[in-house]
């Protein structure tokens, strides 16, 4: 269907300023002359700014790891969606797991987020993904669709805009487990057509669903052979340059 893949790096709450930029000058001579795959960087906010410069003039793109909903205010620590655009963030990832899980936010926060970060012309990537337990109560389904569902309320896509989905298992999050390709194709299936349900063949068709959870230069060809996988949100295996374009370099 043509979805050109996607591989972005969650640096999570890792790297300084200056480890961030080096981590630039490292990766980018690694995967010059990739042409067919998008590549995004992650890192925390604080490094935004200079990150955005030093990939100044290559086609990696920035993404945020979290945003607030409301342009300005009284929200002591929080950064709007005008700022990550001032900043060049062209992504953000929303509802990240470690978000629902420690800072207790739910479908209905990152819905505003997933509007609000529309509203600004970023491209909201929306997490999704069961815990272990649901897994075998064989919840996985029930759990996935809830967060589609839930994240995507009065999501209305206009032409030009885009929404990525990132299916991460919760159990297989820096534990070193993926998801067998078949267990995330399944998902990845089921994601898809929940997409449609709500907006349609095509543009379900045209949506990108990145996997993520223990992505690694050795599993990431096999995952990204499957139908429905499009890319992969990588943590761990990100931090380094190597092994970060190992994985943006998979069909090669
Ligand atoms: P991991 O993290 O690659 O370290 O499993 C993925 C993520 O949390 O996005």
């Amino acid at each position: 269907m043509g979805r050109r893949p996607f591989i972005v790096a969650n640096w999570k709450m890792n790297k300084t300023v200056d480890e961030s930029v080096g981590f630039v000058e490292k990766f980018l001579p690694l995967v010059s002359g990739v042409e067919d795959v998008d590549i995004a960087l992650a890192p925390p906010y604080i490094s935004l700014m200079p990150v955005s410069r030093a990939l100044q003039g290559s086609s990696v793109a920035l993404a945020a790891q979290n945003m607030h909903w409301e342009e300005a205010g009284a929200y002591t620590g929080e950064i709007s969606p005008g700022m990550l655009r001032d900043a060049g963030c062209r992504y953000v990832i929303l509802g990240h797991s470690e978000r629902r899980q420690y800072f207790g936010e739910g479908d209905g926060e990152v819905s505003r987020k997933v509007l609000a970060a529309l509203q600004e012309g970023i491209v909201p990537v929306l997490c999704v993904g069961e815990t272990l337990g649901e897994r075998d109560h064989g919840r996985t389904f029930d759990t996935v669709g809830g967060q589609i569902n839930g994240g995507l309320a009065d999501v209305v896509l206009e032409s030009g805009q885009d929404i990525i989905l990132a299916y991460e298992p919760v159990w297989a999050i820096g534990t070193g487990k993926t998801a067998s390709p078949e267990e995330a194709q399944e998902v990845h299936s089921f994601a898809r057509n929940q997409l449609s349900d709500i907006f349609g063949n095509n543009v379900a068709g045209s949506i990108r669903i990145l996997y993520g959870g223990s992505v690694k230069p050795e599993n990431a060809g096999v995952l990204m052979s499957m139908a429905d996988i499009d890319g992969a949100l990588v943590g761990g295996a990100s931090m380094e340059p190597d092994s970060f374009a190992g994985i943006v370099r998979f069909g090669n």
